[in-house]
């Protein structure tokens, strides 16, 4: 359409009447169309000219830009809006030519709460700047549904932690409170408590009191934030220094440890308190998993900007209804497992930006990919001399 008026123009000398009158039926009509477009937009679109007085704003820009009342057209435009942060905001962006992206604003308007994002872009024909397009969204339901989401989530995730520890606790109470019974019926029998009995119940008693506050230090670590304190390590070292820590261990539940470390890894940085104690859930579940003994393999590979820890075991494995439950607080296919080693595991990995993969055969064993970010400015040149 542009290219036909620009094609009448050149021949408007030579045009009669009506086919004047016809063109600028036309151009009245296309400017209606765009009109009517950008008044139906659920976003303020503004237009200011290169002195920075507003030529141009659709309907939906005055309800959600805060305006002064009076005439809008050919005002500068951080005169006109009602409101000191955005007015300046603008007028510092319009002066310093500032491309703007995603500034967010809160202001209330006719008594409702609204949050705005304005985006400041210029406006170029042929390669000059005529002015500055200002498109203002309304993110209020985006904010809240957003903010909604994320309760939601920690809500859930901590009332299954919760739900979990309830459920935890309920066999130890249980147990002290069958003890007590015990001890109160003897009592009221014999009318004394022989050393023997009592020994006996004491004992059971402890080792309840002991398991309950195993869950809830465990439980405390799980939800409490960490404090890792980073420092550079070398992770061939960090596996050897644990593997020599639980050899003993694994001599005795069978269990061979094969290493297979690639030379002159970069350094992470990590806390190897947490590193270490990481690995040893794992480990520990390989050797559950191993009832009759069995190899547990490592290997460290360097790619790009990762390091990879594999852990392989030839294990029972985890049927493919479990993989996606393995990290879940509390959950555990062993009769006396607190389901927390892997949650523990997750924590601290993503605490060192990093991340964990599974990859399990039933019958024939697991494999954890732990892969941790190498620091970029340790990242060795590269061979330069070819
Ligand atoms: N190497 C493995 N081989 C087979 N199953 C595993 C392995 N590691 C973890 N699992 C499964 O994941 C579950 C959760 O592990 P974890 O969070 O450490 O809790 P727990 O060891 O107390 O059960 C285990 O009960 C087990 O079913
Ligand atoms: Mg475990």
């Amino acid at each position: 359409m542009r290219k036909f008026f620009k094609k009448a123009l050149k021949k408007f000398d030579k045009l009669g009447k009506d086919q004047i009158r016809d063109l600028l039926e036309d151009l009245s009509a296309e400017n209606e169309l765009l009109e009517v477009v950008l008044n139906s937009m659920t976003d303020g679109i503004l237009v200011t000219d290169t002195t920075n007085r507003l030529i141009f704003h659709n309907r939906r820009s005055e309800r959600l830009v805060p305006f002064s009342p009076g005439e809008l057209e050919d005002s500068i435009i951080w005169e006109v809006v009602d409101d000191t942060d955005i007015a300046d905001f603008i007028e510092q962006a319009l002066l310093n030519a500032e491309k703007v992206n995603e500034e967010e604003f809160t202001i209330k308007i006719r008594g409702i709460t609204k949050t705005l994002w304005l985006d400041i872009m210029p406006v170029v024909r042929d390669g000059s700047i005529q002015g500055n397009l200002f498109h203002v969204s309304d993110i209020t339901e985006r904010k809240k549904r957003d903010g909604r989401l994320r309760r939601a989530e920690n809500l859930a995730s901590l009332t299954t932690l919760a739900a979990g520890v309830a459920h935890e606790i309920k066999n130890p109470l249980g147990s002290i409170g069958i003890h007590i019974q015990l001890m109160q019926k003897s009592l009221r029998r014999d009318h004394i408590l022989k050393e023997e009995t009592a020994g006996k119940y004491l004992e059971i008693l402890n080792e309840e009191v002991e398991r309950l506050n195993n869950i809830i230090v465990d439980f405390l670590f799980a939800v409490r934030p960490m404090n890792p304190i980073m420092q550079k390590s070398d992770i061939n070292k960090v596996i050897s220094d644990l593997l020599e820590f639980v050899k003993f261990e694994m001599e005795e539940a069978s269990v061979t440890i094969d290493c297979d470390f690639k030379q002159d890894l970069p350094k992470v940085d990590i806390d190897e308190k947490y590193i270490k104690q990481a690995l040893l859930n794992i480990i520990k579940n390989s050797v559950a998993a191993m009832p009759d003994g069995g190899v547990i393999y490592f290997k460290t590979v360097e790619d790009e900007d990762l390091i990879h820890i594999y852990i392989c075991d030839t294990g029972i494995g985890i049927s493919e209804g479990n993989m996606s439950k393995i990290f879940e607080p509390y959950f555990t296919t062993k009769q006396f497992g607190s389901g927390l080693g892997l949650t523990v595991v997750y924590k601290i990995i993503k605490e060192h930006g990093g991340d964990i993969i599974i990859e399990s055969v039933e019958g024939e064993g697991t494999t954890f990919t732990i892969n941790l970010p190498v620091p970029q400015s340790d990242k060795r040149l590269l061979d330069w001399k070819g």
